[in-house]
């Protein structure tokens, strides 16, 4: 039986989306490949509200992450991290030889501005790395406030981990001076797993080049330049397969659903989510840090996390449980991508039917 997901990626993919997977394939040197991924960067461009350009990647959204704090580290980075996908980058840094430091927030509270500033203001870094939205802790980072204070030292780039919200609430990339901004797309894009995105500034591809050992595979300024060269084409063979899926559902979601309606319906889903969690549980992140695409509900309570999943299993429902060190002291709900509210409200329901009997 499939079950139906609410976890924090993969998620459900609309069955249209999943039948354009199937295309016939064209050569990843064609004309027509070269107008595919064209088409599909500037719609990207319209999503992650953007002029840079987008490079993808036949990675998932690590793929990207590593690649970009190898390839634009010349200096320092300073990871601040509030969970294990902020932790992510630091072993990044470490396995790839980049100079780094890592800031690690509290689980449950978010990387906080003046924190960042006082970082920043050593002068000892040339790369910052945030993450918008922390999938263990359910953080949802204060990204304008950090953004005003990184206006004070524009000469530091600025690398976004947004993998588990683009898409589902609204990420200004130009308007936040994000250098390079990464997504995956078994998030909130409502797609398979295998691609990450990346829109990446000029001025960080730029300081890029200054990098010696950039890698080869995830070197973003080979990617770049390539893109450039062979008008929107790849130095490796691509999944054009995911590249027929994006373009579908970039339709959907700036044509058919529009931007601001999947952003509040993201919202909408969230606010549910945490009444739910609130009357029942306590909501794991600091207050006003709520995640919009994930809710991590501490389990006040004391049930069992494995076996309420399997429960809800046995009925065709799956929600995810703690990660890492927080599994059976926090679980998670994700509300992303294409689910709706009625849904939602039906697993709530569930959840609350079986909970009655554990
Ligand atoms: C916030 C965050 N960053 C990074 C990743 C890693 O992305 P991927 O699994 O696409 O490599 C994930 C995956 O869950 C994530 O949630």
């Amino acid at each position: 039986m499939h079950k139906k997901l609410f976890i924090p990626g993969p998620v459900d993919v609309r069955p249209e989306i999943l039948q354009a997977m199937g295309t016939p394939m064209i050569g990843h040197r064609s004309k027509d490949a070269s107008a595919l991924q064209r088409r599909i960067s500037e719609k990207l461009q319209k999503v992650f509200f953007t002029q840079n350009p987008i490079l993808l990647s036949t990675s998932s959204g690590t793929g990207l992450m590593e690649g970009s704090i190898r390839s634009c580290t010349a200096k320092r980075a300073v990871v601040f991290s509030v969970g294990a996908f902020g932790d992510r980058w630091a072993a990044l840094a470490k396995s790839n030889n980049v100079s780094y430091d890592l800031v690690r927030a509290e689980n449950g509270q978010p990387t906080l501005p003046e924190v960042v500033d006082q970082y920043l203001a050593t002068g000892k870094y040339d790369v910052f790395t945030v993450t918008h939205n922390e999938t263990s802790t359910g953080i949802m980072n204060p990204v304008e406030e950090i953004a005003a204070v990184r206006r004070k030292y524009p000469e530091v780039l600025w690398l976004v981990d947004a993998v588990s919200s683009m898409g589902g609430t609204k990420i200004d990339v130009d308007g936040l001076g994000i250098d390079v901004c990464i997504t995956s797309t078994q998030k909130c894009l409502g797609l398979p797993p295998g691609m990450s995105i990346a829109s990446v500034s000029l001025r960080a591809i730029e300081h890029a080049r200054q990098v010696q050992f950039r890698g080869s595979y995830l070197d973003l300024v080979e990617l770049y330049d390539y893109l450039v060269k062979k008008d929107y084409q790849y130095p490796s063979t691509p999944s054009i397969s995911h590249m027929y899926a994006l373009d579908q559902q970039l339709d959907y979601i700036l044509n058919v659903e529009g931007l601001e309606n999947r952003f509040a319906r993201h919202l909408e889903m969230a606010k549910i989510t945490r009444a739910w969690a609130a009357d029942r549980f306590a909501i794991f992140p600091a207050q006003g840090y709520e995640s919009v695409t994930l809710t991590t509900v501490t389990n006040t309570r004391g049930i069992s996390i494995a076996d309420l999943n399997k429960k809800i299993g046995e009925v065709g429902y799956q929600i995810s449980n703690g990660y890492g060190d927080l599994k059976e002291k926090t679980f998670r709900i994700a509300h992303m991508a294409d689910r709706t509210i009625a849904e939602l409200k039906a697993l709530l329901q569930l959840l609350d039917d079986t909970i009655a009997k554990m």
